[in-house]
């Protein structure tokens, strides 16, 4: 009897040690830490302080400054207070922005209803923007974030801060909700839209120019390189790119089911 039930344990745990690697285990790629979560205690923050979160969401998990950097690739927002007014007034602005902060917080969640003259998709005729939407797909800030940054915006950019800082609300519940109720995706060109791939890499012609082109890249890199591409993306740096550029946190956000999904479909592209 006791040998039965050491059997039975032992099998037990076996079980459950595969059931939770394959459930944790395998989007964990060994040294990359964990991203650190600000934990936002929004109550006791000082308007400078807001202002400062959104100063280190912009350099950071915005990644704003992949693209509002001095290479051109998209505006700089220095000279923000003067230009709004202009881009309100124009004929081709379709949003409904009143105001320097509803126009920024549109600029985040709506990139394409203005797309500044000459920063448009190619071949789009400036109707639609490169910029991805940042409170979706692999940036996802809160709508708190999206306020801290406009705060930021406003503060730098000469205008006079207008946001408030929110009060009610519940971040964490937020996040939970986002982060389970999900059903997994199955179409790779629709997750490559959803984690905003393409914003920065181009597929057969669509797409942006901050990544490598990836088009043919099932050529020459196998799978495993693929994978490790995605969940590590500072592990090995494509010739001529930069590291910490492409977001080192989509293990977190992709399911498994899905990464096979973008993994099996990049192999494929020759
Ligand atoms: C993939 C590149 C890219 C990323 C990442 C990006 N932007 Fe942009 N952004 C652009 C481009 C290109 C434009 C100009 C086209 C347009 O008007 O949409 C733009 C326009 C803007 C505008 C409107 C500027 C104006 O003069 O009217 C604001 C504001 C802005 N971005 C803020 C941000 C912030 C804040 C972030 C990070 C949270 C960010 N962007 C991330 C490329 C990017
Ligand atoms: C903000 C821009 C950005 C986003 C978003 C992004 N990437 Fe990248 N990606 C890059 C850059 C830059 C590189 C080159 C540097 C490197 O290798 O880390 C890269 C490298 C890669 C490579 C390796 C290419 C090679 O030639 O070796 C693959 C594959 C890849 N990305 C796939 C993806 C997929 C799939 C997604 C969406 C789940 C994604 N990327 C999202 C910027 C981005």
């Amino acid at each position: 009897m006791r040998q039965f039930l050491a059997v039975v344990a032992f099998t037990l745990l076996t079980i459950g040690f595969f059931a939770g690697y394959s459930n944790f285990g395998i989007p964990q790629i060994e040294p990359a830490p964990p991203p650190k979560e600000e934990k936002l205690d929004l109550s006791s923050m000082t308007m400078d302080q807001f202002i400062a979160l959104g100063e280190r969401l912009f350099n950071g998990k915005g990644t704003c400054t992949l693209c509002h950097n001095a290479l051109g690739r998209a505006p700089m927002l220095g000279t923000i207070a003067d230009a709004v007014p202009k881009r309100l007034k124009d004929p081709r602005y379709t949003g409904e922005a009143g105001d320097i902060e509803e126009y920024l917080i549109e600029s985040l969640v709506e990139p394409s209803v203005f797309v500044v003259a000459g920063f448009g998709k190619k071949g789009t005729n400036d109707t639609e923007s490169p910029m991805p939407d940042v409170s979706g797909g692999s940036i996802g800030l809160s709508e708190a974030e999206v306020a801290a940054v406009v705060a930021y915006l406003q503060d730098s950019g000469g205008a006079e801060v207008t946001v408030e800082i929110p009060q009610d609300i519940d971040e964490e519940g937020d996040d939970e909700e986002e982060g389970e109720a999900r059903e997994a995706v199955n179409d790779p060109k629709k997750l490559m839209a959803m984690f905003t791939c393409d914003a920065c890499h181009m597929i057969n012609g669509v797409g942006g120019d901050v990544g490598p082109n990836l088009s043919k890249i099932g050529a020459n890199r196998d799978r495993a390189y693929l994978r490790r591409a995605i969940l590590d993306p500072n592990a090995e740096i494509a010739t001529g790119f930069e590291a910490d550029m492409m977001p080192a946190d989509m293990g977190e956000q992709i399911y498994v089911k899905e990464l096979e999904v973008l993994v099996d479909y990049l192999a494929g592209l020759k």
